[in-house]
């Protein structure tokens, strides 16, 4: 062993050792050991849930990972920042790294194994990862057409993600509409025997929904986007005696009128993602919204 003279010990460094090990998050950098484990408790006959995440976590996270301890005897969750997903190289390079804290989270919250993987290992240079999958038109509308290719690195990072992980049942929020539809749709096509289960949406007191992109607004700015919440239920109130166009323009002027940059106020087939002409009840809709506001780009929906 090693000795340092003249090093100091923070508080942190001092305690968080002998809180990891006391509340028993298993960390991996590399995926064999944990593939090991996992498949022993699979052949012991219990579930194991798999939470993905990008880190930076909050407790719309936790609230994934608690509800799937719930119901799954093992649950793992993985941080990796996707490169593949970001069309904007800064927006990438701006995307809080918080593992000390986020390993908290994931004790507190009850996670059993956490992979936190390198690139090299997502994404090795021996084979080619990418997915040549057609969404179906999934991937036009919405996010995809404000920003392109993204959810063709979201797909490819789960569908790697799961290859590696093999869970039983995969655990995402409604938070990303799009992207659990997609992610559902790829199951299906590609025929993946995993289970998703979706979570519904952690929100603030305020209504703001809970996201990683939060902490980049000011105080101000905190307040303001509960707004977004306040304009989509004032949409599923008008919903019976507005039509859809003036529902959409609706939400864009309000939003609008609040100081955001609204880019888009959809309301479409919560399992088609096409556009809906009116509400009759017959089939379910989603209200989807994206909107700036500081610099941050925010998301949010509401099942109408
Ligand atoms: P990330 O934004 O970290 O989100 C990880 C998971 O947490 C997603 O399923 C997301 O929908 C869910 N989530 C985020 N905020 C939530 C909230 N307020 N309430 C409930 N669930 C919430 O989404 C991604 O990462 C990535 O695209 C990923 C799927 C990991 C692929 O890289």
């Amino acid at each position: 062993m090693q000795h340092c003279k003249n090093v100091k010990v923070t508080h942190k460094e001092k305690w968080l050792p002998f809180a990891q090990s006391f509340l028993m998050t298993k960390v991996f950098h590399t995926i064999d050991q944990l593939a090991e484990l996992i498949y022993s408790h699979k052949k012991e006959g219990q579930t194991v849930a798999f939470v993905p995440t990008m880190g930076a976590l909050h407790e719309g996270h936790a609230s994934l990972i608690i509800e799937a301890k719930k119901k799954h005897p093992i649950v793992v969750s993985s941080i990796f920042v996707n490169p593949t997903q970001f069309n904007d190289p800064s927006d990438l390079e701006k995307y809080p790294r918080t593992l000390e804290k986020d390993t908290i989270i994931c004790r507190e919250a009850g996670l059993d194994y956490l992979y936190v993987p390198t690139v090299h290992e997502i994404y090795p240079p021996s084979f080619n990862t990418t997915l040549d999958l057609d969404l179906n038109g999934l991937d036009l509308v919405m996010e995809g057409k404000f920003r392109p290719g993204h959810f063709d690195g979201v797909c490819q990072v789960v569908k790697r993600l799961l290859d590696l992980v093999m869970p039983t049942h995969l655990y995402m929020g409604q938070k990303d509409f799009q992207q659990f539809t997609i992610i559902q749709y790829m199951l299906h096509q590609l025929k993946i025997p995993v289970e998703l289960v979706v979570i519904e949406t952690s929100r603030e007191k305020s209504g703001l929904a809970r996201s990683s992109r939060n902490t980049r607004l000011s105080p101000a700015g905190i307040k303001k986007a509960s707004v977004i919440y306040r304009t989509m239920s004032a949409i599923k109130e008008k919903q019976n005696t507005l039509s859809v166009p003036e529902l959409e323009n609706y939400g864009m002027k309000r939003l609008k009128r609040a100081g955001f940059e609204p880019e888009y106020v959809t309301i479409s087939d919560s399992k088609t993602l096409k556009a809906v002409e009116k509400l009759d009840g017959k089939k379910s809709a989603v209200l989807c919204l994206a909107a700036w506001l500081e610099g941050v780009r925010l998301i949010d929906n509401i099942l109408l």
